[in-house]
């Protein structure tokens, strides 16, 4: 193991810089030089590595983004493209990737390493903690922090003003951030695509005789529809006659410093990432299940992203929030 590269793909995620970090030193402490592939797999379309040196990742880790940028790179899910990518790599006599991102991300790695490109091992990162196999993907604290900020935030204008919001939420096909932000931020309602009430049973909430809701805050899982809780509210304001305001925290969640807990996961599993390749470990991802580290295999091509299936929490809320 002579040269590796390392590459951010997909949405960016706080904390992929505290991986690349992690990756590049623990590279070089191996003996192992590191390159970085910019814009995710485009630099490997491009034919473009960037050599990285212990101090190229200096004060980066409090930083959200990510230094060597992100990108869906769709020619990257054609063969004809990942047969000159893997001829490139071959070429630089590149020995190991190291990818960090999402499902795609490693939908796009485990074919290349099928298709005779180098061992590669996977981090997961996103925002939406939705890849099968890991408990955990960096960027899911600080995105959910962001959210919880913010939803704090809206508490304090709508109370005073006796109005109900709903807030909508990332996490493309699950609710893990809807849930956890809906039970921190006190929600009255969370609607996530693995359990949704009807509009009916949340007017009937809203306008309870038990304890009426002079101001409330629905969290709405943009489930795959981003923008649909304009249309919830709509039909809600029909059913309660009540004022409903809407606000879209978007890419607000996924932007800013990491949390202790993104940066120093990710820290983790960037030096385990290197010590893998090194003990000959290939095609596999990094994962943290019950607070322990270790690899697992690359999703699989076809499974859809990972679901909330344990809906507790949302039982828990209901106790809680009337
Ligand atoms: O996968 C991360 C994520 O932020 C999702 O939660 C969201 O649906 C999507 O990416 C947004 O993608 P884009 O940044 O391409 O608009």
């Amino acid at each position: 193991m002579k040269k590796i590269v390392v590459l951010t793909s997909g949405g960016d995620a706080p904390g992929m810089n505290a991986a690349i970090r992690a990756v590049v030193r623990s590279a070089h402490y191996f003996d192992i030089k590191p390159f970085g592939s910019q814009l995710g797999y485009q630099g490997l379309v491009d034919r473009k590595l960037v050599p990285l040196y212990p101090e190229s990742v200096a004060n980066c880790i409090q930083h959200g983004g990510t230094i060597l940028q992100a990108e869906r790179c769709m020619p990257f899910y054609e063969k004809q493209t990942r047969d000159q990518c893997r001829q490139f790599l071959q070429q630089e006599g590149i020995d190991g990737l190291v990818v960090i991102g999402g499902n795609g991300s490693f939908r796009g790695a485990a074919l290349l390493q099928q298709e005779g490109g180098p061992p590669v091992i996977g981090i997961p990162g996103t925002i939406d903690n939705d890849i099968p196999g890991t408990d955990y993907t960096i960027g899911f604290d600080t995105a959910r922090n962001n959210a919880l900020d913010a939803i704090d935030r809206i508490r304090d204008t709508a109370s005073s003003h006796n109005r109900h919001f709903l807030v909508e939420v990332m996490g493309r096909h699950s609710g893990f951030l809807a849930v956890d932000v809906g039970i921190a931020g006190g929600a009255e309602v969370i609607l996530i695509p693995e359990f949704e009430p009807s509009v009916e049973a949340i007017a009937m909430k809203l306008n309870s005789p038990k304890r009426p809701k002079m101001s409330s805050i629905i969290i709405v899982a943009e489930s795959a529809q981003p923008g649909r809780s304009i249309h919830i509210a709509k039909e809600l304001e029909q059913m309660t006659k009540l004022n409903f305001r809407v606000c879209i925290l978007g890419h607000t969640q996924r932007g800013g410093a990491p949390t202790l807990i993104d940066r120093k996961i990710a820290s983790q599993m960037g030096y385990m990432a290197v010590k893998g390749l090194l003990d000959g470990i290939n095609s596999k991802m990094v994962a943290m299940n019950r607070d322990q580290l270790s690899f697992t295999p690359f999703p699989d091509i076809d499974m859809p992203g990972r679901i909330l299936t344990q809906l507790d929490l949302l039982e828990l809320n209901e106790v809680l929030c009337t």
